[in-house]
């Protein structure tokens, strides 16, 4: 537990934290610097095993894998569709121009990027960015299951109709899902339309703000 603490501190100080102060009794305090470092070493355990999947033909074309960035204890957790060109070259979700307008949506709920944990159900880019096929989704659907699993955020924000549908096990579609609360595995889900639609149709960004009001709430 000593040895946890101590690395749950160096994490700490690495992001810049410079002083703890806590009203918890020690146990308590040693006992969720256990379980961060726990998360931090489960996750990095199944990111290194996705790095190096080769479930689906995606592996074939793929520059880099997108595992997921941000805050491995976030409260909130975007899961997107599947990473795109600028994706796939930098290795990391949610950066081209789709990922600007989620960075906008992210700060205008007085939140950072850094703050929240962003995630694909597909890790890798299918060609020309076509939409994934049902068997690279059924490739993957166990690796955003377990990367949920350990995170545990009290709601997932799904983008569009592929991570809603395949998060929900529903054929319904995002226009009717988007703004509802649903459940996965005990947690919060609210569906909303993908940046990439926003993008082309700008007219619908305030039905996505009502959504992220929602979110803001349960948080
Ligand atoms: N669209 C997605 O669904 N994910 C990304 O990471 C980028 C664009």
């Amino acid at each position: 537990m000593i040895r946890s603490v101590k690395s749950y501190i160096g994490l700490e100080r690495e992001s810049g934290v410079e002083e703890f102060f806590s009203t918890e009794p020690a146990a308590r305090c040693a006992t969720n610097a256990a379980d961060a470092v726990s998360v931090d070493s489960e996750l990095g355990r199944l990111k290194r095993e996705v790095s190096e999947c080769h479930a689906c033909k995606l592996a074939k074309t793929r520059l880099n894998v997108v595992f997921g960035a941000g805050n491995p204890r976030a409260g909130l957790m975007f899961v997107g569709e599947a990473p795109g060109s600028e994706e796939d070259k930098q290795g990391l979700p949610f950066v081209g121009r789709a990922g600007q307008l989620l960075t906008k949506i992210i700060e205008a709920m007085d939140l950072r990027r850094e703050d929240v944990y962003i995630a694909n159900l597909l890790k890798c880019r299918p060609p020309e960015n076509r939409p994934p096929l049902p068997e690279e989704i059924q490739a993957c659907r166990e690796n955003v299951r377990r990367q949920i699993a350990i995170i545990k955020p009290k709601v997932i924000c799904t983008l569009g109709k592929f991570a809603s549908q395949m998060l929900l096990k529903t054929e319904t579609t995002i226009g009717e899902l988007r703004g509802n609360l649903y459940e996965y595995e005990g947690i919060k889900v609210m569906p909303t339309y993908h940046p990439a639609y926003l993008l082309r149709n700008p007219h619908d960004k305030k039905l996505v703000w009502k959504d992220m009001k929602k979110i803001k709430k349960l948080l």
